[in-house]
């Protein structure tokens, strides 16, 4: 046996030291860093391959952002290559599949909706074709046994924009402004629906920050076991998918290793492999034509790795040991786990992470897979581990394997967790909260950080001084 000499550490047991500020406003911070060697993202955050996490909606919501979301695969192939399609529809500004409502259905009915799936109005259909639209205001008052039909703003009165050829964002700009509505949804000649388009994404697209390929769709990654994986590969890119995640709960292993050989041999297309923790790892993963590579064994908030193995690495000592090598090949390290905090990220930055993956920050919005459940009056969404029991579960189901579920050793936890809206909104926070992080730093971009970044370890007094403000309020 071997005891290694340096302590592990993580993100509460540093702080990043302040350093002179010569640039002023926060304004001036960029947060353009690589995913891999090819992609660039806007922002450093990208969302974790769980299936109570990423699917479509959280992945449109990612790229939207500027950053992206890796949709799991914990689903048949035929589900996973669906998501990808969904994502690759969706234009940055018209939400090409709105949910909508018949004009049979009832206030209640729409209520529900509204309630399930987090979103204030709705085309109406009749047999297919646009016949109104209800919106929050129209269902003011109203009983729940009350007909839509009765209660809608009917076709001829409502502002909707019949599609010519494309239509640029400046004429919805001028048509919002005029009319001051919310939503507008583009018909064709028919009244069949093609898309709606919401006031807050033609205002969300000024910033212009959303991920996108060279064809002007969302990016979108996709993850991949090894099982199925040259199968489920070739069947994602073909519907879109941007970037694999090659992704194992231990990704330093003969699988992944010639896994991922097989795969950058035969297809064209970026790859991200992990989950790793060591140098050693790292420098076999790049040799084996790792595009990125994903570092996390056990530090993430649902994950019981380290207590059923005894296994992994403190994430901040992980982040530092793979960027150590893989800086030298410029491959990026994506920091998986444990993030908590925009603080959080900009420790992870420091130590040599290129982005971060997030999964529990995600799990309660909106966006997320799920319904939103009610409990004592406050709201709540379901958020579990990929290898805990239940997940393992459901992927024994969708494997249609006959192994015994009594033969599965969890390493995850199952919980609920606080609902809290939009996932922009969370991740404008979290990229508010870095750029101050930098500022702080004296950095203006994620390079400098790294370079500016000196670290002080903590003592237990200065962790229950860091933390008091957030008990005291
Ligand atoms: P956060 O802290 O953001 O972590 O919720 C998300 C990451 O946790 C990993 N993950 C697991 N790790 N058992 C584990 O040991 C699990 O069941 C599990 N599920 C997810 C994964 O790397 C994810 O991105």
């Amino acid at each position: 046996m071997k005891v290694h000499p340096e302590v592990g550490l993580s993100f509460d047991d540093v702080l990043l030291i302040p350093k002179r500020n010569s640039f002023g406003s926060r304004k001036k911070v960029s947060l353009k860093t690589k995913l891999t060697k090819g992609i660039t993202l806007n922002i450093p955050i990208i969302s974790a391959n769980m299936d109570t996490v990423t699917g479509a909606r959280l992945a449109i919501a990612m790229a939207q952002s500027g950053g992206m979301g890796i949709l799991h695969r914990f689903n048949t192939i035929e589900e996973e290559v669906g998501e990808v399609r969904k994502v690759k529809r969706q234009s940055s500004y018209i939400i090409k599949d709105p949910y909508t409502i018949t004009k049979d259905k009832t206030v209640g009915d729409a209520r529900a909706i509204s309630q399930i799936y987090g979103v204030s109005g709705f085309p109406v259909l009749d047999e297919g074709k646009l016949v109104g639209i209800v919106t929050e205001r129209d269902l003011w008052f109203q009983k729940d046994d009350s007909l839509i039909a009765d209660v809608m703003t009917k076709k001829n009165d409502m502002v909707l924009i019949e599609q010519e050829k494309t239509i640029k964002p400046e004429k919805f700009v001028e048509v919002f402004k005029k009319h001051k509505v919310e939503k507008i949804p583009i018909i064709d000649k028919k009244s069949n629906l093609l898309g709606m388009v919401t006031a807050k994404d033609i205002a969300n697209l000024g910033n212009g920050h959303a991920t996108k390929s060279s064809d002007g769709s969302l990016m979108v990654g996709a993850s991949v076991g090894v099982k199925d994986a040259a199968k489920r590969s070739e069947a994602l890119i073909k519907a879109g998918a941007d970037v694999l995640v090659i992704d194992i709960a231990h990704g330093h292993s003969e699988a992944v290793v010639s896994t991922l050989k097989t795969l950058k041999r035969k297809l064209d297309i970026e790859i991200i492999a992990g989950n790793i923790a060591t140098s050693a790892a790292a420098e076999e993963l790049i040799s084996a034509g790792a595009d990125a590579i994903k570092v996390g064994i056990g530090p993430g908030s649902v994950c019981t790795t380290r207590l059923v193995t005894g296994s992994g690495v403190p994430q901040l000592t992980a982040i530092e040991w793979t960027h150590n090598v893989a800086q030298h090949y410029g491959v990026p390290i994506i920091g998986d786990g444990g993030i908590r905090t925009s603080g959080d990220i900009a420790k992870a930055l420091a130590a040599g992470a290129s982005t971060v993956m997030v999964g529990k920050v995600l799990g309660g919005t909106e966006e997320a897979p799920g319904a939103t459940i009610i409990r004592g009056g406050r709201k709540y969404k379901f958020y579990r581990g990929m290898s805990s029991i239940s997940a393992n579960s459901k992927k024994l189901e969708v494997d249609q394997s006959d192994f015994d579920i009594s033969d599965v050793v969890g390493e995850g936890n199952e919980t609920f967790i606080p609902y809290i809206g939009s996932a922009k909104e969370v991740i404008s926070q979290l990229c508010g909260g870095l750029k101050s992080a930098f500022s702080y730093s004296g950095a203006t971009s994620i390079l400098e950080l790294r370079k500016n970044a000196e670290l002080i370890r903590l003592s237990s007094g200065g962790l229950r001084e860091s933390y008091a403000k957030l008990d005291s309020d």
